[in-house]
């Protein structure tokens, strides 16, 4: 591994407000691996700043009636400083809207130009005749091509996270109008993807520490064929195209947003006055360049920037991407535009910054989607940070503090239960650290809270507020070896809750010399004799109300933002032969009896008739129906379903129940006789 790191976390568009699932996506992720690599003695600069250009930004404007400028401004200052409450600790935090970005993301695409890399073309593109000009990305929504999903944007799917072109869409209809747009013809200019598939697919092949799900990701575009991308728009907001006869153009956002990662870093080297520093990180072959995004970013980092700075060819390529999947909000999609979102600064208005960042770091969606509930924030908060972490401090401190004078009693004939308690320091240091090289938070959060967790046991078990009275000597080891654990977890911990870790090096009177390293922590880190100030303690339990309080506003402003009823609708899937369709034998039954199956919170035991004969289906709709009101429902049934054994009883064939976002499950029902064949 080099010494040298550079980690970019994707610029957010500065269009409105962070929520949780941002934190949780890329910020929080990039900043536990920065901290640690900082204790780990790289040499390491974190980047990351606002995207300010692209349609999220002008339909935001247009919504208000401001210009973008207006609009990028508030947000570019609101996101920044909710970043540095939640201790997100960004090196530099740029701008693209700054002389810097445009100067340099001008060149880039100049010297690709020059170089003969893009193809121009005049084609064929929405517009909107009302609102006289071109639909680019956002501008334009309808069908994605790929999953049906019917609000797919022309620039990507957000529900599969295909990228796409306008003309991709079904049913396209204009954003700012409602209109369906008619096509009109405009010059603009495309990277083709295509010419660096082969060189893609090898490098990616070549990085097989990747993240699978990035992986899966990249391949299926590869799979899928890369076709040619525009890298111009006809819109008024953006980097000016940077050539002759090219007026009212500018570059497309997802051009020149990832050359953002390069003109911060041009910015941070500026100010802090080795202007030439930022070739270091950019063009030293050694440099480890990576990027921390979510996963509907994927395409964007792995495919379509690599490809523009192989073409470049004067900068780093990244060595890895390590992408999260989306957090959910009490088992459903964030939406901010339902109102169905924790906003960062509301957060902080209650709690504190190290509460969240430890409840989120132990569920990161880090390989598949997870889900952040105010509940379960409470239990971690509580039975962890409190009950475990806090309260092992506090006793540690306090009996110091009271039965020796504040001071740190000697380790003398140490107990075997010391010394092993003294080697779960090392022992943890090396799991939680590989854990944090391998982009592995939760591990890492789940490694950190149990070595706590042993310190907290061992404090238990040896019962200090006995041998004080029968053995001191003993009772002096008990506390010793406490502390010196309480201060390894007050490194281990830092990336994680970085607040509570530098009052506890204070309180421990750790902090004199600045920064301890990871390989400095070790199980003879404070010395006998020296002086532990017990400071206020740490954690303290939420309650049950504070919860409630949350609860209740999440759904006041979900209630608020409720418009007609918008169901998320399962896609439709892929088209199967009549062949297919006619191999089932769908008939109407009726239901004669029903009981709910013991010791299953699910099934309900059914008896139907089906016409020629009487059978016993097992159905899964008991939280949704009582037996005694569905006796005598004519309902439609698969009846050639092989048999199936559900807890140890014969389901023969299926009971068919419509999937309602809103109300769950509901038969398909049919006036038809028994027996009678649904075609
Ligand atoms: O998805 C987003 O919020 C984009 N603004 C991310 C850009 S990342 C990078 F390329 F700048
Ligand atoms: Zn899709």
């Amino acid at each position: 591994m080099s010494d040298r790191v550079l980690v970019t976390a994707a610029l957010p568009y500065a269009n409105g407000p962070l929520h949780l699932g941002h934190l949780a996506g890329a910020y929080l992720p990039s900043d536990l691996y920065v901290r640690y690599m900082r204790l780990a003695g790289k040499e390491i600069l974190f980047i990351c700043g606002s995207d300010e250009h692209g349609v999220p930004i002008t339909i935001a404007a247009d919504k208000e009636g401001v210009t973008p400028q207006d609009i990028v401004d508030r947000y570019h200052k609101i996101n920044k400083q909710a970043f540095e409450d939640f201790g997100i600790s960004f090196d530099y935090y740029g701008r693209t809207s700054s002389e810097t970005h445009k100067d340099i993301s001008q060149k880039f695409f100049k010297k690709l130009h020059d170089d003969g890399v893009f193809v121009k073309k005049t084609e064929k593109q929405y517009f909107d005749t009302e609102a006289q000009m071109f639909l680019a990305d956002r501008y334009i929504k309808g069908t994605c091509p790929k999953c049906g999903y019917e609000e797919a944007y022309g620039d990507q799917c957000e529900k599969c996270g295909t990228a796409l072109s306008p003309s991709e869409l079904g049913n396209p209809k204009s954003m700012l109008s409602g209109a369906t747009p008619e096509l009109r013809e405009t010059e603009h200019w495309y990277i083709p993807l295509g010419n660096y598939q082969e060189w893609l697919g090898e490098w990616i092949d070549g990085h097989g520490d990747w993240k699978a799900n990035v992986v899966g990701q990249c391949k299926s575009w590869l799979e899928g064929g890369l076709s040619e991308r525009a890298v111009t728009r006809d819109l008024k907001w953006g980097v000016p195209v940077p050539l002759e006869g090219a007026d009212g153009k500018v570059l497309y956002v997802w051009f020149d947003a990832p050359i953002g990662y390069i003109s911060a870093t041009v910015e941070w080297a500026a100010q802090t006055g080795s202007p030439e520093e930022w070739k270091l990180f950019w063009q030293q072959e050694d440099t480890e360049l990576i990027h921390f995004i979510g996963k509907d970013n994927i395409v964007f980092h792995c495919i379509m920037f690599p490809a523009m700075l192989k073409a470049h060819g004067d900068y780093v390529l990244p060595k890895n991407v390590p992408a999260n999947e989306f957090l959910n909000l009490e088992g459903k999609k964030l939406s901010t535009s339902r109102g169905w979102a924790v906003w960062l600064h509301e957060y902080l208005e209650e709690f504190e910054p190290d509460l969240l960042r430890y409840a989120l770091t132990t569920i990161l969606p880090e390989n598949k989607d997870s889900d952040f509930s105010w509940k379960d924030f409470q239990g971690r908060v509580n039975n962890d940070l409190a009950d475990v972490f806090g309260n092992f401090v506090f006793r540690t401190f306090s009996f110091i503090d009271r039965f020796f004078e504040g001071k740190l009693p000697e380790l003398k004939n140490a107990s075997k239960e010391d010394l092993a308690l003294l080697a779960e320091i090392e022992k943890h240091g090396k799991l939680i650290s590989e854990a944090y090289e391998k982009f592995r938070f939760k591990d890492a959060a789940h490694h950190t809270i149990n070595l706590a967790r042993l310190g907290n046991k061992y404090f238990t078990d040896m019962e200090p507020w006995h041998s004080r009275k029968t053995d001191i000597g003993k009772c002096g080891n008990t506390l010793h070896v406490s502390a010196q654990i309480v201060a390894a977890l007050s490194v281990y911990f830092e990336p994680i809750v970085p607040d509570a870790c530098s009052k506890l090096k204070t309180a421990l009177n750790l902090s004199v010399n600045g920064l301890i390293l990871w390989n400095e922590v070790s199980s003879e880190m404070l010395k006998a004799g020296q002086p532990l100030t017990a400071g206020e303690i740490p954690f303290k339990k939420i309650e049950d109300s504070q919860i409630q309080k949350q609860i209740d506003r999440l759904e006041a402003r979900a209630a608020e933002h409720a418009g007609p009823a918008e169901p998320d609708l399962e896609p439709e899937k892929d088209a199967i032969e009549f062949d297919d369709f006619v191999k089932l034998d769908l008939r109407v039954a009726r239901i004669l009896e029903a009981e709910k199956v013991k010791k299953s919170k699910k099934l309900l035991k059914i008896k139907v008739d089906v016409g020629y004969e009487e059978r016993i289906i097992l159905s899964g709709i008991s939280q949704f129906h009582e037996p005694e009101d569905i006796i005598g429902k004519n309902v439609v049934v698969v009846a050639n379903l092989k048999p199936r054994k559900m807890m140890g009883m014969e389901s023969k064939g299926m009971i068919l129940m419509a999937e309602d976002p809103a109300d769950g499950l509901l038969f398909v029902s049919s006036d038809a006789r028994p027996g009678s064949v649904v075609n």
